[in-house]
């Protein structure tokens, strides 16, 4: 799979990408990440501009579209595989579980990051990306949001997690739209604060009870909208 990251900061990207998960998934060709920076494609004058005021008025700065559609067309034609595209933006649809899994069976993703204010309307309306938020808050720019996507897609690649089906289980994940179950390791005792029996029984059956039993427990007193939700 081919990450093409658009973004005025591409520095901000390093650690993440020799974290080990993502550097060993990099390493055995198993995911290909490549950053563009937009100011590259500003006109070629001393300042490289890449944002202006927007018309009307108001505060902030916004990227603009004679700048960015022509970054996004000449980053297209990199790779023969065309691109689903994506940009990052508080306005977008949220980004879930569901999404990652659908965005995992795509060859090619390309991750547009707005700053400042955001983009020029019209790099929505020519390019048409799918428009993406990761939650309500807001960010100082999509990167970290780009991050996000990649860490919750690349994760569900084959070949990447040690175990195949170490993700079925996950919170959220298609095998599980609940909550995950506690978990518990040695020491048996911590300050008073022990195990619960069942787990050290060894009743296999008793402890998928148990485990489902918690799941249901922490989703109905933490995120009882889970419930709602239909597949
Ligand atoms: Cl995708 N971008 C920004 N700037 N802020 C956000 C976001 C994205 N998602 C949530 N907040």
């Amino acid at each position: 799979m081919r990450f093409d990251i658009v973004t005025l900061f591409p520095a901000i990207f390093d650690g993440y990408l020799t974290q080990s998960l993502l550097e060993k998934a990099i390493a055995k060709g198993l995911v290909e990440i490549h950053r563009h920076n937009l100011r590259d494609w500003a006109a070629d004058t001393p300042h490289r501009k890449v944002d202006d005021r927007p018309f009307g008025g108001g505060p902030g700065m916004l990227l603009q579209v004679d700048v960015t559609v022509p970054c996004v067309e000449d980053i297209e034609r990199m790779a023969q595989t065309p691109a689903r595209k994506i940009l990052l933006t508080p306005q977008g649809k949220r980004f879930d579980q569901r999404m990652a899994e659908d965005l995992a069976t795509s060859d090619r993703v390309m991750l547009l990051c707005g700053r400042y204010e955001g983009f020029d309307q019209r790099v929505v309306d020519l390019l048409e990306p799918e428009e993406v938020s990761v939650g309500d808050f807001v960010l100082n720019g999509g990167e970290v949001a780009a991050m996000t996507i990649i860490d919750g897609v690349v994760r569900l690649l084959p070949g990447v997690l040690g175990d195949e089906n170490s993700h079925v289980d996950d919170s959220f994940s298609r095998g599980n739209r609940l909550l995950e179950f506690p978990q518990y390791t040695r020491p048996r005792d911590f300050r008073g604060h022990g195990v619960p029996d069942v787990l050290l029984g060894g009743n296999h059956e008793a402890i998928a009870a148990w485990r489902a039993e918690q799941s249901r427990i922490r989703t109905k007193q933490r995120r009882s909208d889970l419930f709602d939700e239909e597949e």
